[in-house]
């Protein structure tokens, strides 16, 4: 059967192949330890999951979701923003409920790119980005992320040609998979180049909680964009509220960027159901504390992974954000990352993410996601250090 041409961008997927290395070891009999997606192995709080049982058990919440159903989600959205960043939303045309942050952002390029139209994105970055530009049948630039600046991007690369036929740029800060983060004149830049150029800034947010200690919160893009001119902002339940699973998330900015998503989403879904939705509105009400609690569990994991690592000779430098850990792999190796995380697999059962599954700048290294406990990470290490022996 003959596919439209724009599926051709999503044959070869490096997550695919590590699926298969998966499935294969289970099938050898390898205990698999999957450290390759992040998914949170945390439990949700108690009191949200009483709110989405208790839904559960009312008929009136199972039918169809519209639009103005989701009015209280965003009445709530708007508080818990004014309260968070100190800036006013008006729920009506600024806030719109997403079945995840991943649908909007993947969405979000219907709405902005014509066929030919250029976005810049994040290399590495989060693969579906390139997955909804690809949809849109659009062009990608990618912003280089280098180590020696931080892992952000230098907007003077872009050349003028390509600028000329940009209509959208997504940012990601705190930044799946390098686990860099963004300073507030870092987005000052990144508006005044997305003006200078007539270009919608997206920024997709679901690690705006997971910043360690000592670390300063991360700035939303509306503290920036004040007049919310051109900016749009995604957010998730899946990282600080532990609720990947059931898909909740939102997006909040420009009333026009707003608007036109909902026009797309129109065509393609019914919102989420409202007994998540009320999940999510009581999630918003958490104590910082439990957030800060999570938080603080990824710390003491990445500590674990890091310091078990660094005594077998894999010296990793030490994130401040995220749920992540991005590793150059060993210099004495000089299998591709791909390579290097099937034979991984294939002969310990432990999984990691391949670094050129984020793009073509993720080649040489890898992503460790940190959703399991301190001692199944310890006991990853391990593994990982008698399979480098046998490697090198
Ligand atoms: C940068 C980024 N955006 C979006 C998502 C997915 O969020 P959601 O579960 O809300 O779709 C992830 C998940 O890992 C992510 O890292």
């Amino acid at each position: 059967m003959q596919f439209a041409q724009r599926l051709t961008n999503f044959k070869s997927n490096v997550f695919a192949d590590m699926s298969m290395a998966k499935t294969r070891a289970k099938k050898t009999g390898k205990e698999i330890i999957d450290l390759s997606v992040g998914s949170s192995d945390l439990p949700v709080d108690p009191h949200i999951a009483k709110a989405i049982a208790q839904s559960l058990e009312d008929p009136a919440t199972y039918g169809y979701l519209l639009h103005d159903g989701t009015r209280k989600f965003r009445e709530a959205i708007a508080q818990w923003y004014i309260k968070r960043y100190g800036i006013e939303v008006d729920p009506e045309t600024e806030i719109l409920t997403l079945i995840g942050s991943q649908e909007g952002t993947a969405h979000l390029p219907l709405v902005i790119l014509d066929p030919g139209d250029y976005a810049l994105l994040l290399d590495p970055g989060y693969p579906s980005h390139a997955g909804g530009v690809y949809l849109a049948s659009g062009k990608i630039y990618p912003l280089i992320l280098r180590v020696q600046n931080k892992f952000l991007p230098d907007f003077s690369e872009v050349p003028t040609a390509i600028l000329e036929q940009t209509k959208l740029m997504i940012l990601s800060y705190p930044h799946n998979p390098t686990t860099a983060t963004a300073t507030r004149t870092f987005f000052e830049n990144a508006l005044e180049f997305c003006q200078k150029w007539g270009i919608v800034l997206a920024h997709d947010f679901p690690y705006m909680d997971m910043v360690y200690e000592g670390i300063e919160a991360p700035p939303s893009i509306l503290q920036i964009d004040h007049q919310k001119k051109l900016s749009i902002e995604f957010f998730t339940f899946s990282k600080s509220y532990n609720m990947g699973g059931l898909r909740i998330g939102f997006a909040i900015g420009n009333s026009q960027l707003i608007d036109g998503l909902r026009q797309v989403k129109a065509a393609i879904d019914f919102n989420q159901y409202v007994g998540i939705i009320n999940g999510a509105i009581v999630a918003l009400d958490s104590p910082v504390q439990n957030i800060r609690k999570t938080v603080s569990i990824f710390q003491q994991r990445r500590d674990k992974l890091l310091t078990t690592l660094s005594g077998h000779g894999w010296h990793i430098p030490v994130p401040t954000s995220t749920m992540y850990v991005w590793a150059k792999i060993p210099e004495n190796i000089s299998a591709s990352s791909l390579e290097f995380c099937l034979q991984l697999v294939g002969s310990t059962g432990v999984a990691i993410s391949p670094g050129s599954g984020f793009g073509r700048t993720g080649e040489g290294y890898v992503r460790f996601a940190l959703v399991r406990d301190s001692d199944t990470l310890e006991l990853a290490a391990q593994k990982i250090a008698t399979f480098l022996t046998g490697m090198g």
